[in-house]
């Protein structure tokens, strides 16, 4: 793509939760991180076209496609008119793969909006968060947020976002299971347990715990207590149904390999896993690569 006078352009930070996704959407806080990859879109004059070559998507704002009509949303609630605008997004961060892909489009768009319109950040949130919503239909803001922000923080929903002060960078491996997954049906799927099942219920308020025990463990540069936090959150997670065989398989290999932590991060049902390993993080990447799953490393509390 080439940049016109008339174009612009907006970022949008991927993100890992470290502990607390799903329970985040009952109240409980959450810990997570926005990552150095993210979405770059692009802005310039046109008719409304939407393409993201990496995810293989091409679209219309307005048209039936989930990123169409999200578009569509972030636009009217910007007040722009959509019909004069072409959109070309960059993506380091693959599509429904549980690094928050759909909302750092929903950031990198209206942030690229923004260059034009000198919209307001609280406005820039909210319609972000707005296009969010077509995807996920009932998300806590977590991904937004973390995508806003591309740093280290605590998120509830009564008090959104805090960035936490770390004492030391930490080295997370990021592992793709390659299995796509539909975040709203896994919330949904969460909830309908929950509503059934009064002890299910418990364990959501038990991550919320484990969340609190975590971000106490970084307090004090404890990155071994937070592993372990790591380890009891993937329990409840696959006890409340939304791990898979690949993701334990991926969590089971990190441990083997050395990690001393290891959960599925995000809503699950396929997507991604996080691991600690500090000195064996090559020896993590190259057992999932061996089986056949992408892994990489990303850096927690850069600058
Ligand atoms: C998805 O990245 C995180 C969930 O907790 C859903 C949400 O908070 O909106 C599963």
């Amino acid at each position: 793509m080439i940049e016109g006078a008339d174009s612009s352009t907006g970022f949008g930070h991927g993100k890992v939760i470290l502990l607390g996704e799903h329970a985040v959407v009952f109240g409980q806080p959450a810990l997570a991180a926005g990552i150095r990859a993210g979405v770059r879109a692009h802005i310039s004059s046109g008719s409304g076209a939407i393409s993201a070559p990496t995810w293989g998507l091409e679209a219309q704002v307005g048209d039936d496609s989930l990123p169409g009509q999200a578009v569509r949303l972030l636009l009217e609630r910007l007040n722009t008119d959509c019909s004069s605008l072409d959109f070309w997004l960059e993506s380091e961060v693959p599509a429904r793969a549980g690094l928050g892909s759909s909302a750092a489009m929903a950031v990198a768009i209206a942030r690229a909006i923004a260059a034009r319109t000198n919209a307001a950040d609280a406005d820039v949130l909210a319609a972000a968060a707005a296009a969010e919503s077509v995807f996920h239909r009932t998300p806590s803001g977590i991904d937004v947020a973390a995508a806003t922000c591309g740093r280290l923080g605590k998120f509830d929903k009564q008090d959104g976002w805090r960035d936490i002060p770390l004492k030391a960078p930490f080295e997370l491996c990021i592992g793709l299971s390659g299995q796509s997954h539909d975040t709203g049906a896994l919330v949904a799927g969460v909830a309908k347990l929950c509503a059934a099942t009064p002890v299910a219920r418990r364990l959501i308020d038990t991550m919320g715990d484990l969340a609190r025990a975590g971000m106490d463990a970084l307090a004090q540069g404890d990155v071994v207590g937070l592993a372990s936090m790591f380890n009891l959150a993937h329990g409840l997670l696959s006890g409340v149904g939304v791990s898979t065989p690949l993701l334990d398989d991926m969590v089971h290999i990190a441990r083997t390999a050395g990690a001393l932590g290891a959960k599925l991060t995000g809503a699950g049902g396929g997507g991604a896993v996080i691991a600690i390993a500090g000195k064996h993080s090559e020896e993590v990447l190259r057992h999932w690569r061996a089986k056949g799953y992408y892994g990489f490393t990303s850096t927690i509390g850069h600058e």
